[in-house]
């Protein structure tokens, strides 16, 4: 049982408290109700605010399976779009990769705000304890028996939330990890010279599928939201500065990227540009003390591969049976396995999604011999049917992977 009293700071007892109420989070949150453990959820953004930042927007048919089978939500079923195959451009030419026919499987576009959404909708649907726009929050005791998340509320009022087990959820900049002494983790990564630019535009969809284009003029991503409102981006300096950008400029420049391929872009009204730096990190171990780590506060991919929540929600699909098990029966040997069995998948991940966004980007020197190294590498890749299928199984989320 969750129980509040009062004075001096407002205090709650319960089992696990969460800290970060993004789609890690709350999924944390909503499997664990639904095996019987309290948990208490906390965010320093309000609810619209989340709901208002453009995120990725693809979702592996594991990912999709998992929100309608434990019962967060079969909306992505009815609003969200069924992807069989991407397309890769180069070289003068647009080639299909046929998830369908190569493995069977299949990608859904729906955004990750549409998931945050229906997420939220089951806490609350559900009763659960999710507190949104709080402030000043810190984590204490992570390394005694009964770790601590202590916030103020709108009111400033101070509130502490006492639990047997700690989870930081809260996102690549988390409060939590930085709380892990240096000396107790290492942190594993690489920064990439470039960056993306992002915006949505309200025109008809362009392709039917996405087309991931490489051109001698660097990447661009031609992805989508709804037959009305357009997705894409390009590569870009990892320094550039959006309010240089007016719409004819970028226009021309995903113009010149996709044209090159075969490919017409549908124009319209430019909305939300945006600069999108990344980079590839993990943080191991995800335990420490009685604290875990699970989604982009733990790791992060560059967004080529559009692997970033869909990596968040297997880590809280491994994380929360290995909770139960320790609330329920004083068994921590899943804790104990967590970092392992979440960071192989990662990993994974992290391959592919590097090696995705090297195989499709300008590099820093932007030489000719990489450029047609990769025009090779992307040729090799569409003419064999193993190659594709690679791509295919990746994409679509490894089916060795099943848990
Ligand atoms: C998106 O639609 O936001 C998106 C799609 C595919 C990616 C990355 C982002 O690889």
């Amino acid at each position: 049982m969750t129980t509040t009293t009062t004075s001096p700071a407002t205090r709650t007892t319960t089992a696990v408290g969460i800290v970060g109420g993004g789609p890690a989070g709350l999924m944390l949150s909503h499997l664990l109700a639904r095996a019987g453990v309290p948990s208490v959820v906390v965010d320093a953004r309000s609810r619209e605010e989340i709901y208002a930042t453009v995120r990725a927007g693809i979702l592996e048919h594991r990912t999709v399976r998992s929100l309608v089978e434990d019962g967060v939500s079969d909306r992505v079923l009815r609003e969200g779009y069924e992807h069989c195959g991407i397309e890769l451009a180069f070289a003068g030419a647009r080639h299909r990769i046929d998830f369908a026919d190569l493995v069977g499987a299949s990608a859904w576009l729906y955004p990750q705000t549409e998931v945050f959404k229906d997420l939220a909708d089951a806490r609350e649907r559900d009763g659960g304890d999710v507190r949104f726009g709080v402030s000043d929050t810190r984590v204490v005791d992570l390394e005694g028996p009964n770790p601590g998340i202590r916030y103020r509320d709108a009111a400033g009022d101070e509130h502490e939330i006492r639990c047997a087990h700690l989870v930081g959820a809260d996102g690549s900049r988390s409060t939590c990890r930085r709380q892990v002494p240096a000396d107790a983790a290492t942190q594993i990564g690489r920064e990439y010279p470039f960056a993306w630019f992002g915006f949505l535009c309200d025109a008809p969809p362009s392709a039917e599928e996405l087309v991931y284009s490489h051109s001698p003029h660097g990447f661009a991503l031609v992805s989508q939201r709804t037959e009305t409102v357009q997705r894409m981006y390009f590569q870009c300096d990892a320094d550039e500065d959006p309010a240089a950008w007016d719409a004819d400029r970028i226009w021309a420049e995903m113009d010149r990227r996709t044209r090159v391929n075969g490919l017409e872009l549908r124009t319209g009204t430019i909305r939300d540009p945006a600069v999108l730096r990344f980079r590839s990190f993990v943080h191991t171990p995800l335990r420490h003390g009685r604290m875990l780590l699970a989604g982009d506060a733990a790791h992060t991919v560059p967004p080529t591969g559009a692997k970033g929540l869909n990596l968040a929600l297997a880590d809280v699909r491994r994380l929360a049976p290995a909770l139960v098990r320790a609330v329920r029966d004083g068994d921590e040997t899943g804790l104990a396995e967590y970092t392992e069995r979440a960071l192989e998948r990662v990993w994974r991940a992290q391959h592919f999604s590097y090696w995705m966004t090297t195989m499709l980007h300008t590099g820093a020197d932007g030489s000719e011999f990489d450029r047609r190294r990769q025009e090779a590498e992307l040729r090799t890749l569409v003419a064999s049917r193993a190659g594709r299928q690679f791509l295919a199984e990746g994409y679509t989320g490894w089916p060795a992977d099943e848990d």
